[in-house]
């Protein structure tokens, strides 16, 4: 009998979902000979009556679709199925009514596409179901515990780097102090990558303590080696807390600029990078890691596999037990590879000039 699987996207979107979703139909159907439903919206697909969702014809899923951002499935990063915010404002327990939508979808297989909290969640969600479930790994954050790479990591990066190469000129030009914020919720993987491929002069990161005084140390020692202009990367969880005057709503890094006019005199301008991170035509790299961890997941299912997530490591696909993944977000390793790459650059990461 043919089978049927299903996937969706859950979390915030990033490059490289719709060559992730096109891998796992293709996979399904040229491997296995099975079908291959997309649920829209994420878990909240499973909500709707008919449940949203939709099989996916393999002749729809050309490469076009590995080029395009975003996710035709759709996604949230919203409504936490065990605590749904509801419109009149109370909080209920909407569980038991997405395991409803998903058995009138009798499939026999799931992959979830999510970054740590969403697989955690979507985790909890199928454990209460017999469904064989496989996550696959994705945000532009890469703090997924147990991968090197998640998906729209590498798009990210080049979208920050290229922010850079924009932002040094027009610094130069005017001698100014250009501030760059970059994404990455709790880390600083975007920042220091990008940090080191744009050519920043500091780069500010949650993994190392960093104090406005080495920033604006660092920046009179380029300024007497003769530079009159500067690059910051900050990353938007950077802690400032510490720092004299750094409460309010101000983002880190328009709280930054504003603070170094004061300290140095000379002119700074903020760009805070945003979503544009992620919702770009993914590089080469992230459409790779999306066929090969797709491809993974479906042959995961195959072999009978369930509550696993597939993994980038040493250049392999592997897979590694979910358990072992939620909750363990990873962070920038202060001591790492990038970090010693970067300070031997002469970048500043704020806790020394
Ligand atoms: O996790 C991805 C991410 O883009 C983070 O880098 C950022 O902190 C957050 O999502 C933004 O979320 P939202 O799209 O809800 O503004």
């Amino acid at each position: 009998m043919t089978k049927c699987i299903g996937i969706l996207t859950s979390g915030g979107d990033c490059a490289g979902l719709n060559a992730t979703i096109r891998a796992v139909a293709l996979r399904a159907h040229h491997g296995y000979g099975w079908k291959t439903i997309g649920i829209s919206h994420g878990t909240h697909g499973l909500l709707h009556r008919p449940v949203a969702a939709e099989p996916l014809d393999p002749g729809r899923l050309d490469a076009v679709l590995a080029r395009q951002g975003g996710t035709f499935l759709g996604t949230t990063n919203r409504g936490n199925p065990f605590a749904f915010p509801m419109p009149d404002g109370t909080i209920r327990d909407r569980s038991g009514e997405m395991l409803d939508g998903l058995r009138s979808l009798h499939l026999d297989g799931l992959i979830g596409v999510g970054g740590d909290g969403s697989l955690e969640i979507l985790r909890r969600l199928f454990s209460k179901t017999t469904l064989p479930f496989i996550g696959i790994p994705k945000t532009i954050d890469n703090d997924v515990g147990r991968t090197e790479r998640a998906i729209g990591y590498s798009t990210a990066v080049a979208i920050a780097t290229e922010a850079l190469d924009r932002l040094q000129p027009t610094g130069a030009s005017h001698e100014r102090i250009m501030v760059l914020e970059v994404m990455g919720r709790d880390a600083g993987h975007i920042a220091i990558a990008a940090g080191i491929a744009g050519g920043a002069d500091i780069v500010l990161i949650p993994e190392v303590r960093w104090r406005l005084t080495h920033v604006v140390q660092h920046i009179a020692a380029l300024r007497r080696a003769g530079r009159t202009s500067a690059l910051v990367v900050v990353a938007e969880a950077a802690d400032h807390s510490h720092e004299e005057g750094a409460r309010g709503e101000a983002s880190v890094g328009e709280w930054l600029a504003s603070r170094l006019v004061r300290a140095t005199g000379a002119e700074a301008r903020a760009t805070v990078l945003g979503h544009v991170q992620r919702g770009a035509q993914p590089t080469a790299e992230d459409r790779l890691l999306a066929a090969a961890l797709g491809i993974g997941a479906v042959d995961l299912l195959a072999a009978g596999k369930a509550d696993r997530m597939v993994a980038w490591w040493n250049r392999t696909v592997i897979d590694v037990p979910l358990e072992r993944v939620v909750g363990r977000c990873r962070a920038v390793d202060p001591d790492g590879t990038l970090t010693r790459t970067a300070r031997a650059l002469g970048i500043c990461l704020g806790d020394a000039a």
